[in-house]
């Protein structure tokens, strides 16, 4: 139990050799950062980003020690710029928060207000964790792809790699719910019928995403994609982009850097577009909030989290690096 002062916490330190470890600590509020807005946490949410700030991974942290957690919902205890009252219901997502600022997986935060968005009332604090980072990238990615002319009536599947993970699966009930056709690309067949159930039309095989295309420009077949995996597998899926259509860059959990051919641009004007979730404007993230309360199909959110108690955090960060986290793992930072 922590008194009124005092808080916990996921502490992530590094050792003289560079190794990082993490320990369940209780700290005095003092601890906390410098900002106008303290926040009691209610539940936080695990990012592949999470998993490489608590397996030392990426060089993300400038400082330790550290506490992790990208994400973040929770009760405004105090705001002394007068942007919230004590008990709005806020989320913060992004903006380093986790990375090199204290974030989500513990008790109490403290933030900038202007990082913060007011909850959506018709979602449960669990729900607005389901959403997460993956939820705002997930719309980011949609909003892009609409911007240079998608439609549901665009001819051709949708596709989404890495489907099964948390960014993913969001991709895919966001887009099945705006009535757009979704192919998901997943390297885990055991995912069929969970994907099917989130909307997928149909299941690409990774094998099948990452054999290499006969040429620079293979049958034109995706009416766009959300890439969540980057390496190979964004370069192949360009050369069947059909004719002015675009493909929104979210992730590399299968490579930095890709080899394509410029052709897909040149001869069928397909763009390539980048998704920065962390330094989203916050105005934008306010439309983005509206946009997923409205256009998510809520019945789908509970069968896609999973709920864990904080002591699960640094086994789950090791899972998430493998793939084998499906969908989005909700932290219960108060259990
Ligand atoms: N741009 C942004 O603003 C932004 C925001 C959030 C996340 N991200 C990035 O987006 C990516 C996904 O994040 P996440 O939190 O959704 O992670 P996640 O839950 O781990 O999902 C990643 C999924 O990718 C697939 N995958 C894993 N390893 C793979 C490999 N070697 N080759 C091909 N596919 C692989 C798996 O899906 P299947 O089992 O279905 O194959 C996995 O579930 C990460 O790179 C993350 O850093 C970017």
């Amino acid at each position: 139990m922590t008194s009124e002062t005092q808080f916990h916490a996921l502490v992530l330190d590094q050792d003289g050799e560079g190794k990082v470890s993490g320990s369940f600590q209780t700290l005095g509020n003092d601890r906390l950062p410098d900002a106008d807005t303290t926040v009691k946490v209610l539940y936080s949410a695990l990012n592949y980003k999470d998993g490489m700030i608590m397996n030392g991974l990426g060089k993300l942290v400038n400082e330790y020690p550290h506490i992790p957690g990208v994400d973040l919902v929770g009760e405004v205890e105090e705001c002394t710029s007068g942007a919230f009252q004590p008990g709005d219901m806020v989320i913060c997502t992004g903006w380093r928060v986790g990375e090199i600022w204290w974030g989500g997986f513990a008790t109490r935060a403290r933030l900038k207000s202007e990082w913060l968005v007011r909850a959506p009332e018709s979602m449960s604090p669990q729900q607005i964790m389901a959403i997460g980072t993956a939820g705002v990238t997930a719309m980011m990615s949609l909003m892009a792809l609409e911007a240079h002319g998608l439609t549901p009536e665009t001819e051709g599947e949708v596709l989404v790699t890495g489907a099964a993970g948390g960014v993913g699966s969001l991709c895919v009930m966001l887009l099945a719910g705006n009535g757009y056709r979704v192919a998901a690309g997943t390297g885990r067949d055991s995912t069929r019928d969970y994907l099917t159930d989130l909307g997928a039309a149909s299941l690409v095989s990774r094998e099948e995403l990452e054999e290499a295309p006969r040429g620079p420009l293979t049958k034109a077949r995706w009416a766009g994609a959300i890439d969540n995996v980057g390496g190979k597998i964004l370069g192949n899926l360009l050369s069947a982009l059909r004719p002015n259509t675009s493909c929104a860059a979210v992730g590399n959990v299968a490579g930095f850097s890709f080899e394509a051919s410029v052709l897909p641009f040149l001869l069928r004007g397909v763009n390539l577009l980048g998704i920065d979730s962390v330094n989203c404007p916050i105005e934008q993230r306010r439309i983005i909030w509206e946009r997923l309360a409205k256009e998510l199909p809520l019945d789908k959110i509970d069968p896609m989290m999973e709920i864990h108690p904080m002591s699960d955090v640094l086994k789950l960060g090791g899972e998430i690096l493998k793939g084998q986290v499906r969908g989005r793992a909700v932290i219960d930072v108060n259990a």
